[in-house]
C-alpha cells in the first residue's frame, strides 16, 4: 500500500517540519493541535521556511503554494481517522502520549499506522496503549526536520514487518537516510547526545567555564558544528530535561542523573529558543 495521506499530531517545531516534508513530497496532510493558536504558529513556520527556500531559489514560487495548498489544520484527532500513518510529535510526557496512542487506537482505521517521533521513550510503552502494537513504529526525526537527512525507524517487539518497511519507505522518499534502530530508552541518537549535553550543563554549574567558552571548546576543538549549549536551547530545555528523566529511569542508572541546573532552569520556564532565553538569550 502506498502511503498518501498523513496525519500529524503537535505543530511545534518538530511537527511542523514533519507535515512540512511530507507535504512537499505530494502527501495530503492534517497538522493537528491542541489549540488554534499552535496550529497557527506551525503554519507560519512552514511558510517562513518556504519562502527562504523560494527567496534562495531552491523552489519555485507555484511549488511553495501547492506544497501550502496540501496541508490542512484541524483540533480534532478523529480529522485522522482515514490517514494511511498518523506521525506523532507531542511533548515528550509518557503519560500524555499514552493517553494519545490510546485515542488513536479506537479512532483510525485498523490500517492506519501510528509512528511516534518521540526523542526517547520507549516504543513498545505506545504500542501497548494504542491496543493495536503491530502497527507502531518509531520515526525520530532530527532537528531542522526539512534540514537534517537522519530518520531512526525503532522497530519495537511487536512492531510488524509491513509497518516497519512502509516507515522506512516513507522515510527515503521523504529524501530522508532511515537506520534501524531497536527499541531502547533514547534510542541511539538521544542515548550518546544528551549524556554530553547534560555534562555541559554541570560544567556550567560548577563553574568550569562560561557557556560561550563550552560552547567554542567543543566547536573548535571537537569540530562539532555547534555548541552543546546551543544545542540544547535549539532542542528546548524542557525536552532536553524530559529525555533525561526517561534514560535515568528507564535505564536505572545514576550516570544518567539529569543536571540540578537543567531542572531549575526548565522550573524557572527558561527553556532555550523557544521560550527567549536558556544558557543563551534570543
Ligand atoms: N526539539 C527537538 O530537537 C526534537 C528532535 C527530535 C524529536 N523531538 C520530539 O518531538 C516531539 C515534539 O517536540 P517539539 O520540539 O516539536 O515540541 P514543541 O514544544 O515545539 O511542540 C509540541 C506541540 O505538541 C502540542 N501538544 C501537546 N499535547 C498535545 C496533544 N495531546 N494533542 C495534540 N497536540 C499536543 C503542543 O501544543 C505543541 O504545539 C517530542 O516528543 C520531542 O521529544 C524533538
Amino acid at each position: 500500500m502506498e502511503i498518501k495521506k498523513i496525519g500529524v499530531i503537535g505543530a511545534g517545531q518538530m511537527g511542523a517540519g514533519i507535515a512540512q516534508v511530507c507535504a512537499a513530497i505530494g502527501k495530503v496532510v492534517t497538522l493537528c493541535d491542541i489549540k488554534e493558536e499552535f496550529v497557527d504558529n506551525g503554519i507560519v513556520t512552514i511558510k517562513k521556511n518556504l519562502e527562504r527556500s523560494v527567496s534562495k531559489e531552491r523552489i519555485s514560487q507555484h511549488v511553495m503554494d501547492e506544497t501550502l495548498s496540501r496541508i490542512s489544520t484541524s483540533l480534532l484527532t478523529t480529522d485522522l481517522k482515514n490517514s494511511d500513518i498518523v506521525i506523532e510529535a507531542i511533548i515528550e510526557d509518557v503519560d500524555i502520549k499514552k493517553a494519545l496512542f490510546s485515542d488513536l487506537g479506537n479512532i483510525c482505521d485498523p490500517t492506519t499506522i501510528l509512528a511516534s517521533n518521540t526523542s526517547s521513550i520507549p516504543i513498545g510503552i505506545l504500542a501497548e496503549a494504542s491496543g493495536r502494537p503491530s502497527k507502531v513504529v518509531g520515526m525520530h526525526f532530527m532537528n531542522p526536520v526539512p534540514v537534517m537527512k537522519l530518520v531512526e525507524v525503532i522497530r519495537a517487539t511487536g512492531t510488524s514487518d509491513d509497518t516497519f518497511d512502509m516507515t522506512f519507505k516513507l522515510a527515503e522518499d521523504l529524501h530522508k537516510v532511515p537506520v534501524l534502530v531497536n527499541d531502547f530508552p533514547g534510542f541511539v541518537s538521544n542515548r550518546i547526545l544528551l549524556p554530553m549535553l547534560n555534562e555541559a550543563m554541570f560544567c556550567v554549574m560548577e563553574g568550569v567555564a562560561e557557556p560561550e567558552a563550552i560552547d567554542t571548546v567543543m566547536k573548535l576543538g571537537m569540530s562539532h558544528p555547534m555548541g552543546p549549549l546551543t544545542l540544547a536551547d535549539f532542542i528546548g530545555l524542557d525536552t532536553c530535561l524530559a529525555i533525561m528523566e526517561v534514560l535515568h529511569k528507564d535505564l536505572n542508572d545514576d550516570k544518567y542523573r539529569p543536571c540540578p541546573l537543567l531542572e531549575e532552569m526548565v522550573k524557572g520556564g527558561k527553556l532555550g529558543k523557544k521560550s527567549g532565553e536558556g544558557f543563551y538569550k534570543y
